[in-house]
C-alpha cells in the first residue's frame, strides 16, 4: 500500500446546533478543514444543516461538509464535542452537570472504541468538568483531551478592556483562568497593553481617574456576559465559534498560540486531578505545555478556589 497518500484535514463535530453549526461555517469560511462532518442525534437536522452550508461552496474555500456517524471518528484530525443541554436563563453551568456528563462519556466511548488518534475538544458545559470526565473516560495523554475553557471569557476580558481604555483589542494581552464559570478570575498580573503591564499602561494613559477603579466590575461584567447573552436570545454561538475557531488554527496548524484551554492539571499550580483554563502551549498535538505563570498571592488563591469548587462537582457526579 502507499503509505504517502494524501489525508484530508478531517474534523468531526459532534451537536449540529447553533453553536456547532456556527463553529462548521467558521471553520469553512477560514479554509482550516478540507472535510467537516457533522454528527447530531437528529440526523435529518445534521443533514439539513450540512446540505445548506455545502449550497454554498463555491464560495468557500475547498471544502466537504457532510451529516456522519462514529465511524468518521477514526480518521479525524480534531473531534469537537458541542452536544448536551444548555443553560436556560439565570440557570448556572454547573447544573448542567449529571445530564451532559453521560452524554461526554457515551461519546468518548464510542471516539475510543473508533481507535480514533484526533485531538478532542470539548465545548459543552460544565466544560472543565466535561474535560476531566472525557479524558478520564479516554485514559489519553492530558493534552490530547482538552476543554474550550476560559479562552472565549479571555476575548470577552480583552473586548471589555480595548472598549474601556480605547485602544485596539490586538494590542490587549489579557486571560481570565480558572473554571469557565462563576468561580473564574482575571490574572491582572500578566495583563498587558502592547507590552506594557497593565498598571504602568494606565499610569501614562490618564483617560480614568482613578485607573484600578472599576477593575472588579470589568471582571463582573466578564463572568456575566454569558448570562446576558441568554437573557436576551436564549443562547450564545458567535463568539464561542470564533474562539473555537483559534483553538482549531492552532491545532490544525500547529501554530503554537498560547491560550487558556481547560487542560487536566498534573501538578502545575500544584493542583492534580482537575481541569481548568489556564494559559497553555498549543499545537498539533493538543496541548504540549501547561504554562506555569508566577501568579501573585492573591490570584493564586483565585485559583485554588476554582479548582476547589471544580472538585467538588467532580466528587459528586455519578457516571
Ligand atoms: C458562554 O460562555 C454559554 O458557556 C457559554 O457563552
Amino acid at each position: 500500500m502507499n503509505q504517502h497518500h494524501w489525508k484530508p484535514r478531517k474534523v468531526v463535530i459532534v451537536g449540529a446546533g447553533n453553536v456547532g453549526s456556527t463553529y462548521a461555517f467558521t471553520l469553512a469560511l477560514r479554509g482550516l478543514a478540507d472535510e467537516i462532518v457533522l454528527i447530531d442525534a437528529n440526523r435529518d437536522f445534521a443533514k439539513g444543516q450540512a446540505l445548506d452550508m455545502m449550497h454554498g461552496q463555491a464560495f468557500f474555500p475547498s471544502i466537504q461538509i457532510r451529516e456522519g456517524g462514529p465511524a468518521d471518528y477514526t480518521d479525524a484530525a480534531l473531534i469537537v464535542i458541542t452536544a448536551g443541554a444548555k443553560q436556560q436563563p439565570g440557570e448556572t453551568r454547573l447544573s448542567l452537570v449529571q445530564r451532559n456528563a453521560i452524554i461526554i462519556k457515551s461519546c468518548m466511548d464510542e471516539i475510543v472504541a473508533a481507535k480514533s488518534e484526533a485531538v478532542v475538544l470539548i465545548v459543552s458545559n460544565p466544560v472543565d468538568i466535561l474535560t476531566y470526565v472525557a479524558h478520564k473516560v479516554s485514559g489519553w495523554p492530558r493534552g490530547r483531551v482538552i476543554g474550550s475553557g476560559t479562552v472565549l471569557d479571555s476575548a470577552r476580558f480583552r473586548h471589555l478592556l480595548a472598549q474601556r481604555c480605547n485602544v485596539d483589542v490586538h494590542n490587549v494581552h489579557a486571560h481570565i483562568m480558572g473554571e469557565h464559570g462563576d468561580s473564574e478570575f482575571a490574572a491582572w498580573s500578566i495583563t498587558n497593553m502592547a507590552g506594557m503591564p497593565i498598571d504602568h499602561y494606565c499610569e501614562t494613559c490618564e483617560k480614568c481617574p482613578e485607573p484600578r477603579l472599576g477593575r472588579d466590575e470589568i471582571v463582573a461584567e466578564v463572568r456575566n456576559s454569558a448570562y446576558h447573552v441568554i437573557g436576551y436570545k436564549g443562547a450564545t454561538w458567535f463568539a464561542v465559534a470564533l474562539a473555537l475557531a483559534d483553538i482549531s488554527t492552532s491545532i490544525l496548524r500547529n501554530h503554537h498560540s498560547v491560550l487558556t484551554v481547560s487542560a487536566v492539571l498534573d501538578g502545575e499550580y500544584g493542583e492534580h486531578g482537575v481541569a481548568l483554563g489556564v494559559p497553555s502551549l498549543m499545537s498539533w498535538r493538543g496541548v504540549d505545555t501547561v504554562l506555569q505563570v508566577d501568579l501573585p498571592e492573591e490570584e493564586a488563591a483565585a485559583l485554588h478556589k476554582s479548582a476547589a469548587t471544580l472538585r467538588d462537582i467532580i466528587a459528586s457526579i455519578d457516571i
